[in-house]
């Protein structure tokens, strides 16, 4: 109690910065703002106090008030020689340098010394290279200047207000006054800037370090330590009431889900295309660390002949590269292994087909056989090739006679001499709902099954690319295959698109999910760059009309009438006529809140608003719960009154645990929350039972605050064994099977079982350890559509809680089907066991350790 007690008095002062003084305290004393040297480490504004301006007490040890968030990731993020200034109206202006290199620096500004806003990058004039830049001011105007290490000797400077930074100019070397000063911080000399300051100042800078390492602590609490933290427990009793005279209407599209190809999603995963870069168009550049194996040529061999890559009348500018296999003595033999093996099924048919060409324009004949690893034949077709010196599009079908999980095929060529390939195809003809180039069946399934309330695509980082020309284009992903725009893909691979914008709304109405296309808000990934370290670039101002148009262009090409609107055409030619009823489009994704971003941002809201007042725009605001990115973004929602804004977090089952008030804190009337991306992640990253209870327990809080959090989606969705970049994710799977997760049992089990009213409920426990209190949770909600009742109880505790359910008021039924998911935290294979049962007065339900419990009751 006595820690509770502390515990609400520090945040209570972390809060407000103006706890009540007592009457001991100086009414000031010295702080000195600095950036330990870390090599290449990522770096920030570390602070040190001291009474007399001369002994200093960190303000840490590590602990970085703000850190610099140029860069791409690992390169750069360095705080190099910061500059603290007390400037007007009690605003501290901060200034950094970045590199050696670089004509750029840093500029950020705070009023209290632990928030921070959004930075700027401002670029200076070639051969000005800023070193140990320092603010001065004079007339109420602001300086920046520095002496640059290109230009030996040469220093710079420029008037600013620090929203507009004009051109520096050359100016005298006496104008560069270095007012850094040292001192010595935990044995190690520092260089940096020392001020006097309010003692309230730096109670705050203290207060804040202090709840920042309190919630360390908090945050790294899991099961591990269970044992020790709850050494002998004894089961604990909670009786559930609920309240229905405070129920309220919650979203109905709580639970949706994420799509990205990343770890191998699409292209030889969800997109059923069994043959690998059947375009030719892998290239080295697909590959941030250089793999020799990755090429034009990867994942073919020639079986007979020369193969060779040209790009001379390719099928399609877009799709520049082909295959050339030659053989003037036999007749070549060109092998596809496909994504580590070709899997088939006996008795299953499978489309080939190919963009062919004989160069010699003789007629000729092309055999597509299915081979196993010891050399047997699983299947065959042939198909002539016409006369004629043009390319033809040949198709034939297979049936396979085994089932083998590691096939290649072969392209036999029925003569010898010269033959070009492209676009080599092989698709099951069993996709999921039957499509031709569609999903393949089992993954699609999966998620299916999930009952998504609706699917965002094209990502995640893939949406908004590593730099301006990797953006996700929209237009170059529908129509004919061969005429789309294959492209690096930022996790380092190649995406076809083949698995594009039209098979992705197709799949969305094959599932009953609301489709939410997110498109890059005019800038890339914030860990990309254009050039150099980098920054965040923008697309140019004068290229943002066209941009904005093609986001237009989508809208219209989702939902416009077929017959009267240019796009509703091109839609309906592709063979849906039908509006795909687009009612949600997201800008942005976890973006660096910038002047950049904003600018751009707020011309696509506002040019969609104006056009389509009735689709709902998502918002973004960066890729934590908090911080400078968290702040911006919902001040830039708030400003523009933007419908939903896209929350990212991936943290600890500790945050779940202690941050379940999370929204409670929300204001009900401003833009809603779509939380776009979330997963429990534990040291190692697995998707076990802990992580998955730990998302039950958000779950169960989303729930409850269902009125303000109208859609949430984990991330990320698939993952291929072998091909994992990113862990955890939903659903694992190689060529033949489907690995569902505990995670993905929760996603199920809350999306198979939705409610659009909240019952609150009273729970009262045994015990008032807030510890174990925070550890036990549920959560009531009615459908009223299917006239259900929906209760559900997380037991994060190592022993059984029993809880009586006073379902009397909302229910006289007392049959209920129960859903229990269990086992030990670790668990990575847990499963959920469904019965139905009768619910018995007064007689408790037992919630095992470690579990979730979902009953379902007919009203
Ligand atoms: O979900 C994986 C990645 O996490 C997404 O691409 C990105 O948005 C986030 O950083």
């Amino acid at each position: 109690m006595k820690r509770l007690f502390a515990l609400m008095l520090l945040c209570f002062f972390a809060a407000t910065g103006k706890a009540q003084q007592p009457a001991n305290r100086p009414d000031s004393a010295y702080i000195f703002a600095y950036s330990p040297e870390k090599g290449n480490s990522r770096t920030g504004l570390a602070f040190a106090w001291s009474n007399d301006g001369y002994s200093w007490h960190p303000i840490g040890p590590e602990h970085y008030f703000v850190y610099s968030d140029y860069g791409t990731w690992g390169a750069q993020k360095r705080m190099l020689k910061p500059f603290l200034y007390a400037g007007d109206a009690g605003t501290w202006h901060l200034v950094w340098s970045l590199n050696a290199n670089e004509n750029v620096f840093a500029h950020a500004a705070s009023t209290d010394l632990v928030y921070w806003g959004r930075q700027s990058y401002p670029q200076t004039p070639a051969g000005s290279n800023v070193i140990e830049p320092v603010i001065s001011s004079s007339n109420g105007k602001y300086a920046v200047t520095w002496q640059s290490n290109t230009s030996t000797n040469q220093v710079f400077s420029l008037a600013t207000d620090f929203k507009t930074f004009p051109t520096a100019q050359k100016v005298s070397a006496g104008q560069h006054l270095n007012k850094r000063t040292e001192a010595m911080i935990l044995g190690q000399r520092q260089t940096g800037t020392a001020h006097k300051v309010a003692f309230s100042l730096v109670e705050g800078l203290l207060n804040a370090q202090k709840n920042a390492q309190h919630q360390l602590a908090l945050l790294a609490e899991s099961a591990a330590t269970d044992a020790q933290r709850f050494n002998g427990l004894k089961p604990i009793d909670v009786v559930l009431t609920p309240v229905p005279g405070r129920s309220k209407k919650i979203s109905d599209l709580l639970i949706g889900a994420f799509f990205e190809d990343i770890n191998y999603a699409a292209d030889g995963g969800l997109y059923a295309e069994l043959v690998q870069n059947r375009d030719f168009e892998y290239h080295t550049a697909d590959k941030k660390y250089q793999d020799k194996n990755w090429n034009h040529q990867t994942a073919w061999r020639v079986g007979l002949g020369n193969l060779s890559i040209d790009s001379v009348s390719p099928i399609h500018p877009n799709n520049p590269h082909y295959a050339v296999l030659n053989d003037d003595l036999g007749n070549p033999v060109l092998i596809n292994e496909g994504f580590g093996g070709i899997a088939v099924k006996a008795g299953e048919q499978y489309d080939c087909s190919a963009f062919v060409r004989i160069p010699s324009g003789k007629a000729g004949q092309i055999t597509w056989r299915l081979s196993d690893k010891k050399g047997n034949t699983l299947g065959a077709a042939s198909t002539k090739v016409p006369a004629g010196t043009s390319w033809k599009k040949l198709s034939a079908v297979i049936t396979a006679n085994a089932t083998v999980a590691d096939a290649s095929l072969e392209l036999v060529a029925g003569q010898k001499g010269s033959i070009h390939f492209d676009m080599v195809s092989l698709f099951p003809q069993k996709t999921f709902k039957n499509r031709k180039n569609g999903l393949r069946a089992d993954l699609a399934q999966a998620l299916a099954d999930m009952k998504p309330k609706f699917l965002r695509f094209p990502g995640g980082c893939v949406a908004h690319g590593d730099g301006i020309a990797n953006i996700y284009r929209w237009k170059t992903t529908i129509g004919p295959l061969e005429a789309r725009k294959p492209m690096r893909n930022l996790w380092n691979y190649h995406q076809t698109t083949g698995l594009g914008y039209y098979e992705y709304f197709q799949f969305c109405e094959d599932m009953g999910a609301e489709p939410l296309p997110v498109l890059a808000a005019g800038v890339p990934c914030q860990n990309s760059s254009d050039g150099g370290a980098g920054q965040q670039c923008g697309i140019p101002m004068a290229d943002m009309d066209e941009y904005v148009q093609d986001i237009l262009d989508l809208i219209e090409w989702a939902n416009g009438d077929a017959k009267t609107t240019h796009w509703g055409r091109i839609r309906a030619a592709s063979g849906h006529p039908k509006s795909f009823n687009l009612k949600y489009i997201g800008i942005g994704n976890e973006d660096l809140i910038t002047d950049i971003f904003e600018e751009r941002f707020t011309m696509i809201f506002n040019a969609i608003k104006k056009k389509h007042p009735e689709i709902k725009v998502v918002g973004t605001s960066g890729p934590f719960y908090e911080g400078t990115d968290y702040v911006e973004g919902w001040g830039i929602a708030r400003k523009l009154g933007v419908d939903l804004i896209d929350e990212h977090y991936y943290v600890s089952p500790g945050w779940f645990i202690h941050n379940q008030d999370y929204y409670d804190k929300y204001d009900r009337n401003g833009s809603k929350v779509y939380l776009g991306e979330y997963a429990s992640h534990l040291p190692g990253r697995p998707n076990n039972l802990e992580t998955a209870l730990s998302e039950a327990l958000h779950l169960n809080n989303l729930e409850r605050n269902g009125d303000v959090v109208a859609m949430t989606s984990y991330a990320p969705l698939f993952a291929k064994e072998g091909a994992t970049q990113w862990n955890p994710d939903l659903i694992y799977f190689n060529n033949t099977e489907v690995k569902l997760t505990p995670g993905y049992y929760v996603q199920h089990l809350y999306g198979n079982t939705p409610g659009d009213e909240y019952i609150p409920g009273d729970l009262q426990y045994s015990s008032n350890d807030a510890g174990l209190i925070k550890r036990v949770s549920t959560s009531i909600v009615k459908n009223t559509k299917t006239k259900e009742l929906i209760v559900r109880a997380v037991n994060l505790l190592p022993v059984n809680t029993n809880i009586r359910l006073n379902l009397d008021g909302v229910s006289g039924n007392q049959k209920a089907q129960k859903t229990v998911l269990t086992g030990n935290p670790t668990d990575r294979k847990a499963k959920p066991v469904t019965g139905e049962i009768q619910l018995k007065a007064n007689t408790p339900e037992i919630l095992p350790p470690y579990s979730l419990t979902v009953w379902r009751i007919r009203l």
